[in-house]
């Protein structure tokens, strides 16, 4: 029996999507900057999967500008808004970003930018009260993850948004783990520029989308201009040149459409599967659940800590026996590193070292978790 349990990292793309992206590649395959009917097929098919990502996150469809991939919308997010700027300013990010987001403000860091990095709780989430504080007269952009890809926590982004909005302060967040798990609304939500990517959510790899809010266009085209990181044929609006991934933008626009679909029941669904298997492993004193629980936790997704076994054995452990999950650790020089997520939110080296990450998706079912289950008290049972 083989189960994939590891959707935080990839999720196979949908079926529909492959049967959709083949045909694209097939019969609009056109050049969609040529103004030949070849070229005009091809941007049909790019247009209607803006309207499909734009109606995932109820965003007006001039502000959805594709992209690579979840890094390089955060890479535009940051540094893009930075590079508007002939002098270093004042950046906040939370300190459980994603690399995507934490090495591009390290850059600009080691290029006179001051970053203010917001501590978390135990449980990964930041305080509003200490952004309101942290904003300085030069703060430009704040920049905080919807969900933490580690530990599943999601962030009061309303709040949060809104602490931005009312400083006038440009407010981006990496969704990237959020899309299309939980319901995100940028009408009602303050999110000036929003990141997501296509393989968390049934798409392919290598293709995602960067949302800029079109009422910030005006301060964008003045002064706050979000400069390009790739310039060139001017393509997306001169946003992000190079021509465009037709058949995988198409693969995006439809994953998105079987998302919003789907998003209700399939959460409900997963959260069900995942509230399960953390019952039935409650009874292992030494696998310690981490993040937050209930609503602020995304419905897919379990992480935990052996309190003495390394998370790169467990996961090697569960590969051998056919099941896939994660670590949080990364290896350096051979040896395991504890997660920096997990340091950042109060756990010992030893903890953080030996953390680990479970994440359900569509072909999950109860007998799946019921089996994995088992074999994880098997496994602590053989290495006790
Ligand atoms: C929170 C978060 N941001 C950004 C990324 C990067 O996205 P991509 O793989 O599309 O570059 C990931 C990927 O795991 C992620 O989890």
């Amino acid at each position: 029996m083989q189960i994939y349990l590891d959707h935080g990292a990839t999720t196979p793309a949908h079926p529909e999507v492959i049967d959709l992206m083949a045909s694209v590649m097939r019969s609009q395959w056109g050049n969609p900057s040529s103004l030949h009917w070849w070229g005009e097929r091809s941007t049909m098919a790019i247009e209607r999967a803006r309207l499909q990502v734009a109606s995932l996150i109820n965003a007006d469809p001039e502000g959805i500008i594709f992209t690579s991939g979840g890094t390089e919308s955060d890479n535009m997010a940051i540094v893009g808004i930075a590079r508007q700027y002939c002098t270093p300013q004042h950046m906040i990010i939370s300190s459980v970003e994603h690399s995507a987001v934490s090495l591009p403000a390290h850059y600009l860091e080691r290029h006179g930018w001051e970053i203010t990095r917001l501590s978390v709780n135990r449980q990964g989430q930041v305080d509003p009260a200490e952004l309101a504080r942290s904003l300085r007269p030069n703060t430009v952009l704040v920049s905080i993850i919807t969900a933490q890809n580690e530990v599943g926590t999601i962030q009061p982004i309303e709040k949060l948004g809104q602490i931005c909005r009312h400083a006038n302060v440009l407010f981006h967040t990496d969704a990237v783990q959020a899309i299309g798990k939980i319901p995100i609304n940028v009408q009602v939500l303050p999110i000036d520029l929003l990141s997501l990517s296509a393989h968390k959510f049934y798409g392919t790899q290598g293709i995602g989308a960067l949302y800029i809010n079109p009422l910030i266009a005006p301060l964008i085209a003045n002064e706050r201009s979000l400069i390009p990181l790739i310039q060139g044929g001017g393509q997306e609006r001169g946003y992000r040149s190079g021509t465009q991934a037709v058949a995988a933008i198409a693969g995006l626009g439809l994953a998105a459409e079987l998302a919003e679909g789907e998003l209700i029941a399939e959460s409900r669904r997963l959260a069900n599967l995942r509230d399960r298997l953390y019952a039935l492993l409650a009874d292992i004193p030494e696998l310690v659940p981490t993040g937050m629980r209930g609503n602020d936790r995304l419905p897919h997704h379990l992480s935990f800590y052996h309190q003495h076994i390394d998370g790169r054995r467990l996961v090697r452990e569960m590969n051998f026996a056919g099941i896939a999950i994660s670590s949080g650790s990364a290896c350096s020089s051979g040896k395991s590193e504890p997660s920096s997520i997990l340091l950042e939110m109060g756990y010992s080296p030893i903890e953080s070292r030996n953390s680990i990450r479970l994440t359900l998706g569509k072909s999950n079912n109860e007998t799946d978790i019921d089996w994995t289950a088992m074999v994880i008290h098997q496994i602590l049972h053989r290495l006790a």
